[in-house]
């Protein structure tokens, strides 16, 4: 939590902590709450592959006796109804469900519906010559595009923006939001329910395996394909046009250059990635492991930003832009990221930043690259802000560019 974890020292210090503790540290939570914190690549893709050995249950956690009423984490660790903290076969359904309902996506439209928004986006601050990319543009257009895709309206989706973002913030508006973002959900899968139509809502509801599961659980997995869609897509899309805008291999491509829009966004997933720490799994019996002893009920808490920087498997920190994905950003094993996720996220956030660059395209920062402030969040690493300055643009025709 201290200084080096929020700046660009952050890399080194999970070296550090590997060289001083191994691949599993013991590290303390708020409240000083014992978990085990793991660095090692190998070691995360070992836990990640055996679900039975260690699990997403975290009812099994031996600090359940020791965690108050208000732990402030417990929003990330608490036991909640959806697909994320169930385990075994019922998981293996309700994955299958949320996944099929999100493969369903057409990626030309996902692509057509980016764009549209992303000009309508652009449209509101081209004239200004200045604008923050992360409130004016990041935060908003996976939530849009997602919530497009799940069945809103345009101007439902756009309703729920400040929403979602004041939960992802977590805030003194954070329950607000959420309440506000759940009725809607709960609206939207009640009109399905009565009359099938085209998104992800309906799909969800209208599954092979949907009678398996109440409508309190699908609305939950809703939920979680929104916030967890949402918030580290916006962070992609940020953290990629930092590194354009900041490193000079990368500074060309904005007028036509070497490096890519697709090899920024692979870099960033290695270097950078918005998925930095996530809690975890839960050892379902006493085990060894990287020399540690774990014991049942313990926590493990998956560090993906350490695991991607791993000494043992990046010795000399070589940068894997050439296209390399063994990254573990998107988790590994069952409770992965849906692939049709990751395939939804790429989609918007490349769409996003290649019209961005093509609408503004003198964009540039308008800080030095050391006054940029990252939020203060262990587990998601995004910008609080991204200013830049361009030359003032007219609008596009109504949103309808190109
Ligand atoms: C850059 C964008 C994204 C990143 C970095 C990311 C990362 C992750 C990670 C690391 C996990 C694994 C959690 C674990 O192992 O316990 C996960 C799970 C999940 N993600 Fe994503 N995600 C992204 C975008 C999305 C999007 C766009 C959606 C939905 C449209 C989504 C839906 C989900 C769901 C439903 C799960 C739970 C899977 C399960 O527990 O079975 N994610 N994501």
């Amino acid at each position: 939590m201290g200084p080096r974890f929020q700046n660009d020292d952050r890399v080194r210090l999970y070296r550090e902590m590997y060289e001083q503790h191994g691949p599993i540290a013991p590290v303390v939570l708020p409240g000083d709450v014992p978990c085990w914190l793991v660095l090692g690549y190998r070691e995360l893709h070992r836990i990640t592959s055996d679900s039975a050995l260690f699990s997403r249950d975290s009812g099994l956690w031996n600090q359940w006796p020791n965690i108050p009423a208000d732990w402030p984490l417990l929003p990330m660790v608490g036991k909640q109804p959806s697909i994320l903290y169930t385990v075994g076969e019922r998981h293996h359904r309700r994955s299958a469900l949320v996944s099929d309902a999100l493969a369903a996506v057409d990626p030309f439209e996902l692509r057509d519906r980016s764009e549209r928004f992303a000009d309508q986006l652009i449209d509101r601050l081209c004239g200004r010559g200045s604008a923050d990319l992360i409130a004016d543009y990041a935060k908003e257009l996976p939530a849009l595009v997602l919530a497009q895709l799940y069945g809103f309206s345009d101007q439902a989706g756009a309703e729920l923006v400040p929403g979602i973002n004041a939960l992802v913030d977590g805030g003194p508006d954070a329950l607000r939001g959420r309440d506000r973002v759940q009725a809607a959900m709960s609206g939207l899968l009640t009109s399905r329910r009565e009359a099938p139509a085209a998104g992800v809502a309906s799909r969800m509801l209208h599954h092979d395996y949907s009678s398996d599961f109440s409508f309190q659980e699908i609305l939950e997995d809703m939920m979680v394909n929104f916030v967890a869609g949402h918030q580290p897509t916006a962070d992609w899309i940020g953290n990629s046009l930092r590194l354009m805008l900041t490193d000079d291999r990368f500074a060309a491509s904005l007028s036509g250059g070497r490096h890519s829009v697709a090899e920024a966004m692979n870099e960033v997933l290695w270097e950078d990635t918005p998925s930095q720490n996530i809690a975890g799994r839960w050892a379902t019996r006493d085990t060894q492991l990287a020399g540690r002893h774990i014991a049942a009920g313990d926590l493990l808490m998956l560090s993906f930003a350490a695991a991607n920087a791993d000494p043992q498997v990046r010795p000399d920190r070589t940068s894997f832009t050439g296209g390399n994905s063994a990254f573990l950003s998107f988790g590994h094993g069952d409770h992965r990221c849906p692939y049709p996720a990751q395939d939804i996220a790429e989609g918007i956030a490349r769409t996003g930043i290649e019209v961005l660059l093509d609408r503004l395209p003198d964009v540039e920062l308008a800080v030095s690259a050391h006054a940029l402030v990252w939020r203060s969040s262990p587990f998601l690493r995004g910008l609080a802000s991204l200013p830049v300055r361009f030359t003032p643009t007219p609008t596009s025709a109504a949103g309808v560019y190109r």
